[in-house]
């Protein structure tokens, strides 16, 4: 089995691994992440391999500073503004690729801009000591949703990796949240930990929302972050067979028949319920129910990134997914 080793330990070997090309698994503050040096395309190509993911997307580059940043990708005054306010943190920056830019093409998937975020804590530490930027997808097979412990790291690749950094349960529990910022705009390319709200304050500026004209964001396609039982949104009542995702005091009707119950947030708190979201649907998709009946979640705030990811949970399956 895969050896899983705590951050207090775990820096030099995850460092050795990473400078001999291979993909080590590390905690950030949102979920788990599969992580390869940007700079090194045969690692990249393992990310890949392991995650089985049907074909290449782009990838998140993680920095540790702005000094790095800046020699992988072109900020723009608003950019900018955005790094200084919510980095590090869960927010990315879809940027300009600088010219020279040390990252793999592989990493961009060809395209000509770069998805840029500065993680928290020892994801940070990493790329600093390693002095490269980390590419990392979410540590997840692909299609599946994402990990917010090591274990569930651990579950999904057995074999597949060599190292499991373990730094507990991710705080955030849910990805990044992605924007670019357009000629005419500020475009939300994926909700996520930072609100939508707290980054139209800095802005200044709505949020576009949906795909813009060319804009490529394959881990918005719609069946991404998949359980292996159906979801069922919105719903008012538990129906025969079903588990019951639960949010808030107040309970569904017909809940007591529920083949399993997990409640993302018994107070209704927002923040408490998308640490646990990832989680929660690992535990009601392996209590064997057929189907699984959601309650209504407010979308403001992280409501926005929680919908989100339950309603791709929902989605028909098999069509195009991203990991
Ligand atoms: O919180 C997170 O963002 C986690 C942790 C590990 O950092 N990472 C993560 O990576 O969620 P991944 O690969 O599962 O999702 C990255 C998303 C994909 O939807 C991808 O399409 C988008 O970022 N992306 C990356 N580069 C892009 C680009 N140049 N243009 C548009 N979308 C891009
Ligand atoms: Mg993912």
């Amino acid at each position: 089995m895969v050896e899983i080793a705590p951050v207090s330990t775990a820096l030099e070997r995850a460092l050795a691994l990473l400078r001999a090309g291979e993909p080590v698994a590390i905690p950030t503050e949102t979920v788990y992440g599969l992580a390869a040096d940007a700079c090194n395309g045969a690692a990249v190509a393992r990310i890949f391999e392991a995650k089985g993911r049907p074909r290449f997307n782009p990838l998140i580059a993680h920095v540790s500073s702005m000094a790095m940043a800046e020699t992988i990708a072109t900020f723009d005054p608003l950019s900018r503004r955005l790094a200084d306010a919510f980095w590090p943190g869960p927010l990315t920056l879809v940027l300009a690729l600088a010219q020279g830019s040390p990252v793999h093409p592989l990493v961009t998937a060809g395209l000509p801009t770069v998805g840029l975020r500065m993680p928290v804590g020892f994801g940070r530490d990493l790329i600093d000591r390693l002095g490269h930027p980390l590419a990392a997808p979410s540590a997840n097979r692909s299609g599946r949703v994402s990990t917010t412990t090591a274990r569930a790291v651990a579950e999904e690749f057995g074999d597949r990796i060599r190292l499991v950094v373990d730094g507990g349960t991710t705080p955030v529990g849910v990805e990044s949240t992605i924007v670019k910022v357009e000629r005419d705009g500020l475009r939300l390319l994926r909700p996520g930990g930072v609100p939508a709200e707290a980054i139209e304050a800095l802005a200044g500026l709505p949020l576009e929302r949906g795909a813009g004209a060319g804009i490529e964001a394959p881990g918005m396609m719609s069946s991404h972050y998949a359980p292996d039982a159906a979801v069922r949104l919105s719903a008012a009542e538990v129906r025969p067979g079903e588990a019951l995702l639960a949010f808030g005091p107040r309970r569904a009707g017909g809940a007591g028949h529920a083949v399993a119950v997990y409640n993302l947030s018994e107070r209704g708190d927002l923040a408490e319920a998308a640490a646990n979201l990832f989680s929660a649907l690992k535990v009601l998709d392996s209590s064997g129910a057929k189907r699984i009946a959601v309650e209504p979640v407010p979308m403001h705030g992280l409501g926005e990134a929680i919908n989100d990811r339950l309603m791709r949970a929902a989605a028909p399956r098999g069509k195009t997914t991203d990991g």
